[in-house]
């Protein structure tokens, strides 16, 4: 017996419609919140080795547009100098452009975004596009001093120009009262925020984050 084009069409498109529900069966998110200096990047760098996520910092997006001396990366470094927040638009174009990149992520950790409410809508539109969402928002404590002592000293040798100066660092501070700090609000409406402790070693904080992420997958 054989099959005809119209029977493999369908049974290719089955297929793929498997694929898609496999996807959103399995595509976790989460969100790494906290000020400048709460440790967002060191403990991402930990936990998508541990569990396989996707990492998007939209900090490093920028270093990189800036690195290759694009527009949009010079036209960011002036905001990013003063420890001003970059455009929404700006940032969520890079989100979307680098969810696409990766349909095979079986999930994405979201570093320094959303940082506004905006970005905040536009990423459940995002995501919704995709049929998944956001699990959890795991949010970093520190205090400002503490913050500001951590930034200053890996001025010292990052080579970050936000990082050298102690006005920009408690403008970059200022801004996430501010602007960002609201985020945190959009996500409880929805249960999804943590709190966690930011103060203490690296591994006592990432041990905390691995255990709120292993209750939920
Ligand atoms: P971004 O790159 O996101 O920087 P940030 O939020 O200011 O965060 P940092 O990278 O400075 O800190 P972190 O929380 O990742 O901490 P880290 O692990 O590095 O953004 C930079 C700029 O880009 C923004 O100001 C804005 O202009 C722009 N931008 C980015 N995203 C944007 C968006 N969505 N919308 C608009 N604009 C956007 O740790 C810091 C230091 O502390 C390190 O030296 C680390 O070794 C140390 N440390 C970490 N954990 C501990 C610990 N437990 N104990 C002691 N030291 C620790």
């Amino acid at each position: 017996m054989s099959i005809s084009d119209n029977e493999l069409y369908i049974c290719f498109t089955e297929v793929i419609v498997y694929f898609h529900w496999i996807l959103i069966l399995t595509m976790f998110n989460i969100i790494l919140f906290g000020p400048p200096g709460s440790g967002k990047g060191t403990q991402s760098e930990k936990l998508i080795a541990k569990f396989g996520l996707k990492h998007l910092s939209t900090g490093d997006l920028l270093r990189s547009e800036i690195a290759k001396q694009t527009e949009l990366g010079l036209a960011a470094k002036k905001l990013m100098d003063r420890g001003e927040l970059v455009p929404d638009e700006v940032v969520v174009g890079m989100i979307s452009s680098s969810i696409d990149n990766h349909p095979e992520a079986k999930g994405f950790l979201f570093d320094g975004f959303p940082r506004t409410s905006a970005q905040a809508q536009a990423l459940d539109i995002l995501l919704e596009q995709k049929n998944a969402s956001i699990a959890v928002m795991l949010a970093l404590e520190v205090s400002e001093e503490e913050l500001v002592k951590r930034l200053m000293k890996r001025g010292e040798t990052s080579g970050r120009s936000d990082d050298t100066n102690e006005t920009v660092i408690r403008a970059r501070i200022t801004e996430y009262h501010n602007k960002t700090a609201a985020v945190a609000d959009y996500y409880q409406q929805f249960n999804k925020v943590v709190m966690i402790e930011g103060e203490g070693s690296v591994d006592e904080i990432f041990q905390m984050l691995s255990n709120e992420i292993d209750n939920r997958i």
